[in-house]
């Protein structure tokens, strides 16, 4: 454990340390053979998350990182020598607003700025727009991060943009396997069954990436960092899964129409269905990364899990049981 608070161990401010990035910034920190004080923010310190953190000698502030909260998101990142931020959409967040979430990056790489930072770790995504010349413009919650990193790069600040690929445990989420048949599930989206998709045990590895740029000999100023394991087909991914569970699993390639719907049914707004139909398209016929995104290969310090470590250390009795 090497979370301190000895004021000569350099601060980190993380956001998000009660979430799944932001948690696995603290874990990747703690498990560092150097020291650091870290300082992360919820809306809810009561919660069994904000506690652990809490007795782990993480400072938690009780504040949420919104624009109409400028003075104390300025205040927050006091002190601070790196930061890691992120923005939350859609997820505990669940604003659903593109504009929203560049406002309060921006916000965030002000405060950062102000605080005289030796360098910003943003969690941002690629621009699918870009990546597909054009042609699937309606992937709004990877635009919103988009302008967020032009915003980073022209701060004048030490910049470095993490790309995470696709969550291990959105099989548990958006990609859950549903029963079609006695003893037949089936994960169904609007991908061809062999498009390669990058993926990462977020949990688990995210922040050993936030790490490895924070203990850089030099700053990965202005890079663009691929964050995943291995690149996947949706055909292997259930494969795998069947493999590791003793289940038939199945994979579906579905219309964009009956994704949309099933989406919508299912309590997602239009706009962010549309945006995760688009997603996948771009993705089945442009791949993930732009030929700039840096690979690191084997230099984060231990093993990151594959997709078949993954299925195999989970247990998925109740996505099997439902
Ligand atoms: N799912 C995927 O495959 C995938 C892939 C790449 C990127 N992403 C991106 O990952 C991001 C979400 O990160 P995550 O998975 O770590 O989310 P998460 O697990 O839901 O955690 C969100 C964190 O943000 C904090 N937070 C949210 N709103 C806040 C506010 N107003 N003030 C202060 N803190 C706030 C939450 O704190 P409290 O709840 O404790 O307040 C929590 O710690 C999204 O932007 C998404 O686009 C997802």
């Amino acid at each position: 454990m090497t979370i301190v608070k000895d004021t000569n161990s350099p601060l980190v401010v993380v956001v998000g340390g009660t979430g799944t990035q932001g948690g696995s910034v603290v874990l990747a920190l703690s498990e560092s053979d150097k020291s650091y004080r870290i300082r992360t923010f919820t809306r809810n310190t009561a919660k069994p998350s904000a506690i652990v953190l809490s007795e782990r000698g993480v400072q938690v502030v009780g504040l949420s990182l919104t624009a109409n909260n400028k003075e104390a998101v300025f205040a927050a990142f006091e002190g601070a020598a790196y930061v890691f931020v992120l923005t939350a959409t859609f997820s505990s967040g669940k604003h659903f607003d593109p504009g929203r979430e560049t406002a309060e990056g921006e916000l965030m790489i002000d405060a950062a700025k102000a605080a005289g930072v030796k360098g910003i770790v943003w969690s941002g995504l690629p621009s699918m727009a870009s990546l597909s010349h054009g042609k699937y413009t309606q992937v709004c919650h990877f635009e919103s991060k988009v302008r967020v990193s032009e915003y980073g790069r022209a701060s004048g600040v030490p910049f470095v943009v993490l790309q995470a690929g696709g969550y291990a445990s959105n099989m548990r989420t958006i990609m859950r396997p549903r029963k079609v048949a006695p003893d037949v599930w089936a994960v169904s989206l609007p991908i061809a069954p062999s498009a390669p998709i990058p993926l990462i045990d977020v949990h688990h590895d995210y922040g050993l990436f936030v790490r490895r740029a924070i203990e850089a000999t030099v700053f990965p100023d202005r890079q663009t960092w691929a964050v995943f394991a291995e690149m996947l087909s949706s055909e292997d991914q259930v494969r795998q899964l069947s493999e590791a569970t003793g289940k038939k699993v199945v994979f579906n390639q579905i219309t964009s129409a009956a994704f949309v719907a099933g989406m919508t049914a299912a309590g997602m707004p239009v706009h962010l269905a549309v945006a995760f139909d688009e997603l996948f398209a771009a993705i089945g016929e442009f791949g993930y990364y732009t030929e700039d995104a840096v690979q690191l290969g084997n230099c984060l310090g231990r093993r990151v899990r594959t997709w078949r470590d993954y299925v195999q250390v989970q247990v998925w009795d109740d996505v099997f049981d439902a």
